[in-house]
């Protein structure tokens, strides 16, 4: 089983992988992930990566295509994975076909800009366990009460100022990969501004199907 989760910044593609990957045996990729590990460890990959994440700025094509193509050949991904934040340009969705991978699905997050610039600001990520959590009441999974306060991060590409360039960046290059993929014939829209239970399972809904 092999999915693409695709959508804007903070449409909760994250938080869904996390939550459905177990479930299908399967391995979530995320590539934000990787840069910012990247990052933290002062790779040459983070050093070039660093200033592109920082402004909210998608890293070159071929520094993400050749970091996805290392982590897609590894052990742990021969059930199958959920690429979340890739691919995020057509170039690196014809990299990515050119490749030999045969992706069954891709499941787009459909939500408003407006509840996207809210969640991005409440996001916090455990240090620990990489876990998503958000701070506000209306958005959910809410940090555990137990959880050190030390232990939440937030992203320094979380706020009002970045998320607008990143939604900028997300209409011009990503936004074309819906139809890209519609065209395929292998698109499912998720509405994903309702209550997470029921995204969740509609998720899994799909990929069931
Ligand atoms: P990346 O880390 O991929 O960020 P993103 O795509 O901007 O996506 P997010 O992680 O912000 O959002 P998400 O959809 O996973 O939402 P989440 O589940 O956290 O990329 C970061 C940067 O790395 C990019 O800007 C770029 O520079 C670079 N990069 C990465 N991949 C690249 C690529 N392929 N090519 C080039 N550059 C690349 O949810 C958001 C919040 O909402 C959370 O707090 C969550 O708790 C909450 N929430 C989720 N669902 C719900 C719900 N239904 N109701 C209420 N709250 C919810």
């Amino acid at each position: 089983m092999k999915l693409i989760f695709l959508g804007p910044p903070a449409a909760g593609k994250g938080t869904v992988a996390q939550h459905v990957s177990g479930d299908f045996g399967i391995v979530q990729i995320s590539t934000g992930d990787l840069l910012r590990a990247a990052v933290k460890e002062k790779t040459e990959l983070g050093l070039k990566a660093k200033k592109y994440m920082d402004s909210g700025q998608l890293v070159p094509d071929l520094l993400v295509i050749q970091l996805l193509q290392e982590r897609i050949g590894m052990d742990d991904c021969k059930n199958g994975f959920i690429l979340d934040g890739f691919p995020r340009t057509i170039p690196q969705a014809e990299a990515l076909e050119n490749s030999g991978v045969e992706i069954d699905k891709v499941i787009n997050f459909v939500v408003p800009d407006s509840v996207l610039i809210r969640r991005v600001t409440g996001r916090r990520m455990s240090k620990s366990t990489g876990k998503i959590y958000n701070i506000y009441p209306e958005c959910a999974p809410h940090p555990p009460a137990d959880i050190p306060e030390d232990d939440l991060h937030q992203r320094p590409d979380d706020t009002e100022e970045v998320i607008r360039n990143r939604l900028e960046e997300y209409k011009k290059l990503t936004s074309p990969l819906i139809d890209f993929y519609r065209k395929k014939g292998i698109l499912v829209d998720i509405k994903a501004d309702d209550p997470l239970e029921k995204i969740i399972e509609n998720t899994k809904k799909v990929i069931s199907s």
